[in-house]
């Protein structure tokens, strides 16, 4: 049964974050002149109800099977507006440091920084960042709400057999069907990876954002991903969220091989190549997973099962998240697959975004001799469905020998 309260860490977590964002930006944007008084308190509690929007609809879209698409893109719309904003107050309030400063060293502007102050600090400049923040989001989420385009990336590996040479990957990751985006969306996402006439179509995680009694028809489009060689997949922290046994059974029954810290060996132009899955470590805080070796934390050893049996010839693993991609390199996976950033979404998160991810937000990488390649993201996380330096991408993968 979908529950996101099993999450409780990281819900207090981002509710806790998002309350502090809100006291921040009412202190910054709301308590001083020439805001008038009588309008303080309720700004400031319109901040505190928009910086609780995303968990708001986090619970709602588990407890709610009936909750409308266009309730959660009204909400998402809010959440987008209220980061735009904070991003906004984070710039004005930094020039306005730096005018302190320079006011504090060069002591001869004081009359022109108070005008700066005067102007940066005027209720027609904060209503125009308000005005700002709104627009950030209506356009920010047009360009995160279109069908993702197709991006070719060729990833060079020396020791690629030679009849790998060539090799088409199409992967996929981070749908959140049931937040922002619904089955039409997805339809169009697989008639476009289907067009690209793929050896493999390999999904890392996160495909559900919602139990199946909600969105079973929003994901069924599944079913039509086409490959020479298979449709495999892997889920993330948002389908163990969203109820992973009754996923699987969908899933498997449209024709996905889910991987649970487990591999296939696929013959491929001669060569066997294995592809492995590890389950997302999130798996961790659910009593009845902890300890299951199909459904628990991540097994790389047992994913990978390296001393048994034949050797492969290539090895590629899907990880929901990159983090340990340097640990798993270790292991012998030739090719690591992940998701889980969605590029940060936002310019302004990359950074934060980069650091909890051990560097790696988006794009090719090399870790240990291994290749790691990070999706931005064929969907995103729905609650603030907005990107602005990041586009979404059905990740066309060509494995080459140099
Ligand atoms: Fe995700």
């Amino acid at each position: 049964m979908a529950d996101y309260a099993r999450n409780k860490k990281f819900l207090s977590a981002s509710t806790l974050l998002m309350l502090a964002i809100a006291a921040y930006m009412s202190f910054s944007l709301v308590w001083h002149e020439p805001v008038p008084e009588a309008r303080r308190v309720p700004l400031s509690l319109a901040l505190v109800l928009f910086s609780l929007c995303i968990t708001t609809l986090r619970v709602l879209v588990t407890r709610r099977p009936d909750l409308p698409f266009g309730f959660v893109r009204a909400g998402g719309f809010v959440s987008s507006a209220f980061l735009s904003l904070f991003w906004l107050t984070l710039l004005r309030d930094t020039a306005l440091g730096a005018a302190f400063l320079l006011r504090t060293l060069l002591p001869g502007l004081g009359s022109a920084k108070e005008a700066f102050f005067h102007a940066l600090l005027s209720v027609p400049f904060e209503s125009g960042m308000l005005a700002a923040g709104f627009g950030m989001a209506a356009a920010g989420m047009a360009l995160a709400l279109r069908a993702p385009q197709v991006r070719e990336t060729r990833i060079p590996i020396p020791s690629l057999p030679a009849g790998l040479d060539g090799l088409r990957i199409v992967q996929l990751s981070d749908f959140h069907i049931g937040a922002s985006f619904g089955g039409r969306w997805l339809a169009e996402v697989v008639r476009r990876s289907n067009a690209q006439e793929p050896d493999l179509v390999l999904i890392t995680g996160d495909l559900a954002d919602g139990s199946p009694e909600r969105i079973e028809q929003h994901l069924r489009p599944l079913a039509g991903l086409q490959a020479k060689h298979g449709v495999l997949a892997v889920p993330g922290n948002h389908d163990y969220y969203s109820g992973l046994v009754p996923w699987l059974e969908k899933w498997r029954g449209w024709g996905l091989d889910v991987l649970l810290n487990a591999h296939r060996d696929i013959p491929v132009h001669g060569h066997r190549v294995r592809i492995a899955g590890v389950n997302d470590r999130c798996a961790r805080h659910f009593p009845e997973y902890r300890s299951s070796p199909d459904m628990g934390p991540p097994d790389l050893r047992r994913a990978l099962a390296m001393g048994e049996g034949l050797r492969p010839d290539f090895t590629i693993l899907l990880s929901h998240r990159p983090g340990d991609a340097a640990e798993n390199a270790a292991f012998g996976a030739d090719l690591q697959l992940s998701g889980h950033t969605h590029g940060g979404q936002f310019f302004f998160l990359f950074p934060l975004v980069s650091h909890i991810n051990r560097g790696f937000r988006s794009g090719l990488y090399r870790v240990s001799g291994m290749a790691l390649h990070v999706s931005p993201g064929t969907g995103m996380w729905g609650y603030a469905p907005m990107r602005w330096g990041c586009r979404s991408e059905i990740s066309l993968l060509i494995l080459t020998r140099n």
